[in-house]
């Protein structure tokens, strides 16, 4: 597949380029202690209702031409951010079923934080936290041992496996 060129970040922690996983990916540009507050996830303040209409327009969009990218992130129970702004860096970080950040509201904005020390070159990740409803819509290439073949929060993982343990049965085998 053809090389995709590198994008200025403006951001000493951080490189953007191709990813083995998904597309543009985010990377540490050097070595990143634990807890350092790496991006911040920014763009336009938005309440639900917009975010709604935007969803299924990203939606319809996705069903017509396969780009279906969302970059819409809750901030609270009344606005949600829609990161598709070119300065939004942290649109490009993908999700790991491991991951090696976190996102974390610190008094109404959100910054990505180092889990763990993270190794200079290592791409950045975050659990994208995904409801296991429409999970098949989400299937997920991170390949830790987490992970369950898609993108769904941590604590229903474990409820996808067992569905899909049931779906490889035979019917002997589930009788
Ligand atoms: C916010 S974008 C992440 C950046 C994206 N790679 C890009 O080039 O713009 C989110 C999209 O990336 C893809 N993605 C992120 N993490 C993934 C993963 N672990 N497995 C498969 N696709 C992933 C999915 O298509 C998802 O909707
Ligand atoms: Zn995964």
């Amino acid at each position: 597949m053809k090389k995709k060129k590198a994008i200025e970040t403006g951001n000493e922690w951080i490189e953007v380029r191709d990813s083995p996983i998904h597309g543009y990916g985010c990377f540490a540009a050097k070595a990143i202690p634990k807890e350092s507050r790496i991006l911040e996830y920014v763009g336009e303040k938005i309440t639900k209702a917009e975010s709604n209409r935007r969803g299924l327009l990203q939606e319809e969009q996705a069903q017509k031409n396969g780009d279906g990218l969302v970059y819409i992130f809750e901030l609270n129970k009344r606005y949600d951010i829609d990161g598709n702004v070119p300065e939004n860096m942290a649109r490009y970080v993908n999700h790991s079923c491991e991951p090696n950040c976190e996102a974390v509201n610190i008094r109404g904005r959100i910054w990505y934080i180092a889990l763990r020390d993270i190794e200079e070159g290592e791409e950045i990740y975050i659990d994208y936290g995904y409801d296991m409803e429409h999970f098949m819509d989400h299937p997920c290439h991170c390949g830790t041992p987490s992970c369950v073949g898609y993108i769904v929060n941590k604590s229903q993982r474990w409820r996808v496996r067992r569905m899909l343990a049931r779906k490889k049965k035979t019917p002997a085998q589930k009788a």
